[in-house]
């Protein structure tokens, strides 16, 4: 018998309770919540998932094609790129720029921020990242990560010609912030304002898959992640801090893991609690980690996931930046833990 043409059947309904939920449709989700967050911006946001995704596949490689190990150049901070460095970054740039809503994009590889759409009105967004944190754990098959910030330029600036000083936002001015960790498997964290959503990438269909939906910070956890040599020469306050934490005055005896990979150690900062360090030392007096593009996206999700994060003195996201590639100390992680840091800290001010 041939199909009745007038027929139409109910779809099955475990078809529409278990949904599996890409990133995409979780942006648009998003954007319908609130105002003034349009269609461009998950376009935006789709040139980052493409982007980490070709760079994840590199990474995935790097042991069996010529892509480990230093390219023999110096980047702007004085550091030795690495060969991912680069690849990183031009995927990042080329990804961006596609997108008509960026008008500029600043990045740890490049001195200068870089010119996209800058002339165009349309052209709201400001993109700031670290193409590949931790890319001295490449070698060594450890994981590394990718970082991203998305600032809005002022509306009244809209008309004329982007300025290389707009990028210099605080970081509570962050439209959405996240990362990407290229770890045993690839997963995107990211925040727009409203929780912090993790997904995870499915390699078999390429693409990002809700794993992880409102990831909250415990209140404290059991690790503590910081580069311990240099604490000896790091201001005291941190070095009674670590002290409290060994001898188990917060309520529990603190053991350390540190991969000296920003992006993973906080991805296990946020998910099972504790607190990371990056102190300022005497070789750093401003502490290694950049503000822009590492310091902000971190405290953004941290923030939005019930943590916090400080300088030591200042929240995070209230430091105003005066230059693109600007150092700062970085302290982040759970209440219990940033409470205790902040007491610490405010023993020394108050002497
Ligand atoms: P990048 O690879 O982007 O230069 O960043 C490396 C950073 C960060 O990921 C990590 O937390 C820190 O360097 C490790 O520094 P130490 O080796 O001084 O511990
Ligand atoms: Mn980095
Ligand atoms: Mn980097």
């Amino acid at each position: 018998m041939p199909p009745d043409p007038n027929r139409i059947v109910e779809l099955p309904t475990r078809l529409i309770h278990a949904p599996i939920i890409t990133v995409e449709q979780h942006l648009l989700r998003e954007q319908r919540r609130f105002a003034g967050v349009s269609g461009e911006f998950s376009w935006l946001v789709s040139g980052i998932t493409l982007a980490t995704k070709l760079i994840q596949a590199k990474v995935r490689r790097a042991g069996l094609s010529d892509i480990l190990g230093a390219a023999g150049i110096i980047n702007v901070q004085g550091e030795v790129q690495q060969k991912l460095d680069i690849y990183a970054n031009e995927m990042m740039v080329h990804s961006l720029s596609a997108r008509d809503s960026v008008a500029m994009l600043a990045s740890e590889e490049n001195e200068h921020p870089l010119l996209a759409h800058g002339g165009s009105p349309n052209a709201k967004y400001i993109v700031v990242f670290d193409p590949l944190d931790g890319s001295s754990n490449i070698d060594v098959c450890g994981s590394v990560g990718t970082t991203f910030s998305i600032l809005r330029r002022a509306s009244e600036r809209l008309d004329s010609a982007v300025m290389a000083d707009e990028v210099l936002q605080r970081g509570c001015k962050q439209v959405a912030a996240g990362y990407v960790v290229y770890g045993p498997s690839t997963m995107l964290v990211y925040s727009a304002g409203n929780g912090v959503h993790g997904f995870t990438l499915d390699p078999a269909v390429g693409a990002y898959v809700l794993s992880h939906p409102d990831i909250r910070m415990p209140e404290h956890g059991k690790y503590y992640s910081m580069n311990e040599a240099y604490l000896e020469r790091s201001p005291g306050a941190y070095r009674r801090y670590v002290a409290r934490l060994h001898r188990g005055e917060l309520g529990r005896r603190y053991a350390s893991r540190y991969i000296g990979s920003m992006i993973a150690d906080f991805h296990r900062t946020l998910l099972i609690g504790g607190v990371f360090l990056y102190p300022p030392n005497d070789q750093h007096p401003q502490g290694k980690l950049r503000l822009l593009y590492e310091a902000n996206p971190i405290a953004f999700i941290a923030e939005h996931a019930g943590g916090s994060a400080s300088d030591g003195h200042r929240r995070i996201l209230d430091i105003q930046p005066e230059s693109i590639h600007q150092r700062t100390p970085l302290v982040v992680g759970g209440r219990e833990e940033m409470k205790a840091f902040e007491a610490e800290m405010a023993a020394d001010s108050a002497t």
